[in-house]
């Protein structure tokens, strides 16, 4: 059987972020639990018209410029915010980025951990059919209620995976290690727009099924920690990678420094401190991170470790491809994050607030991202998405960086959807 693993991956993120210390000069909170305590310092924050979708589109039609679809025979879409009870995101980008009628589309939930459900799914539709391959989109937007300790730690964010057979970029290792088990520690009825969290017993429960999950790996002949280059972990705030790699050293008797953990971690994080989470795509950004951010990795196994409350975790591990590099996006990853606009705190809270519209009336949304896709309105419940053209995007992101700042009108006056170019909906 011919390797198996990952052929391209590409990152989205919002058009706005707000840096952390803008809210902690407003929720009083030392800013440096937020920096230091969390490792966090700003979070990806949605436009109007910016949603799951639009944010996997972003992220996956550079995947489709650069190899076509034609060898697309499945979509996997794994969100937690989905847009719809009955259809699959991975619809909604059918018209966007081309993808072919003879393509399956599914989305897959299990909070955070659905991504790697996805890429095991791809592996094993490859290795039957190696000549077909996978698309896997993580996509999501982490919120919780406002004046709460898990605030800070909301993001948003898109990671677009193409799974194939001899890949460019790294192979996955057939080997990995599961745990699952009941467990309330997160988790969002259908009724209610922001998750419910037990702060304490989430980490609690991370930190258990992640050490289960790498017990299981090392029976079924998976390798020692020594034989990692690095470890990729989700990253609900950065700090999680760090607490979980101690606690699984820990239980195997060793006493790691904070150097030691450095040099398998810190590369991980760059995005993940700068977008918060991102839920199902936080895993997949950490190895985008780490792979844009360190010389060679060229053979060198990597650990990744996926927890998604409720719970499953997974560990498993990826070794990348000779040429990996020459095959990487980071200028565009680097390119996503600096274009993110800075929000006001009452401008974040104003989006915040803003619902969805349930009457079923027409609703035109205002132009705020400039992202290439955006949600153009919705009528009679229905989601209208709209493709920018390249000369109308080019016009924007040029406008853009002549403007960069607040605009007027953005200050979070603007009110509610349908309103001002600030108002809306999410
Ligand atoms: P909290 O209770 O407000 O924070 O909420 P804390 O008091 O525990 O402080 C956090 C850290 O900051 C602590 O460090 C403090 O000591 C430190 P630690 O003891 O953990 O090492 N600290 C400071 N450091 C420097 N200077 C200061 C300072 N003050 C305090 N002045 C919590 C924290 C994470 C619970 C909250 O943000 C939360 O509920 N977040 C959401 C839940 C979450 O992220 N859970 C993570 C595990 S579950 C998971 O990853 C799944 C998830 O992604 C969902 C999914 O699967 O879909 C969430």
């Amino acid at each position: 059987m011919p390797p198996i693993g990952i052929h391209d991956l590409s990152v989205a993120t919002t058009h706005y972020a707000l840096d952390l210390r803008e809210l902690a000069a407003h929720t009083g909170v030392d800013v440096d639990k937020y920096r230091l305590g969390l490792g966090q310092e700003t979070m990806s924050v949605p436009a109007i018209d910016e949603d799951i979708v639009t944010m996997a589109a972003t992220a996956a039609r550079p995947i489709i410029d650069r190899h076509g679809a034609d060898r697309i025979r499945t979509v996997l879409v794994a969100t937690e915010s989905g847009v719809d009870q009955a259809k699959a995101a991975g619809l909604y980008l059918h018209p966007l980025i081309g993808l072919p009628a003879t393509a399956r589309v599914v989305e897959l939930k299990q909070a955070c951990y659905s991504g790697a459900a996805g890429l095991q799914f791809a592996a094993a539709l490859c290795a039957r059919e190696p000549d077909q391959a996978v698309l896997v989109i993580a996509t999501d937007i982490a919120r919780y209620d406002l004046d709460t300790p898990a605030e800070p730690t909301q993001g948003a964010a898109a990671a677009a995976i193409l799974v194939t057979a001899d890949p460019a970029i790294a192979e996955l290792e057939p080997v990995s290690g599961i745990f699952s088990a009941d467990v309330t520690d997160f988790w969002r009825p259908n009724y209610r727009s922001t998750a419910v969290v037990d702060g304490k017993l989430s980490i609690t429960a991370y930190l258990a099924a992640a050490a289960s999950a790498f017990t299981d790996y090392r029976r079924r002949g998976g390798r020692g920690f020594d034989d990692f280059a690095a470890v990729c972990y989700h990253q609900p705030f950065t700090q999680m990678a760090y607490k979980a790699h101690r606690h699984l050293l820990e239980g195997r008797g060793r006493a790691p420094a904070t150097a030691a953990l450095d040099s398998v971690l810190a590369a991980t994080t760059h995005y993940n401190r700068v977008i918060g989470n991102s839920y199902t795509a936080s895993l997949y950004l950490a190895l985008a991170s780490l792979l844009d951010h360190t010389p060679d990795l060229t053979d060198r196994p990597i650990a990744l470790l996926s927890y998604g409350s409720g719970a499953v975790a997974e560990f498993f591990s990826a070794t990348p491809a000779p040429g990996y590099h020459q095959h990487l996006r980071t200028q565009a990853h680097h390119d996503a994050l600096a274009q993110r606009k800075p929000l006001t705190y009452d401008h974040y809270r104003t989006l915040h607030r803003t619902q969805t519209p349930t009457d079923g009336a027409h609703h035109t949304l205002p132009e705020d991202t400039n992202a290439p896709f955006r949600l153009a309105a919705i009528t009679s419940h229905k989601r209208i998405y709209k493709t920018r053209q390249p000369n109308e995007l080019r016009s924007r992101l040029s406008h853009f960086s002549q403007t960069r700042g607040v605009r007027p009108g953005c200050d979070g006056s603007g009110g509610g959807f349908g309103g001002s170019a600030c108002g809306g909906m999410r």
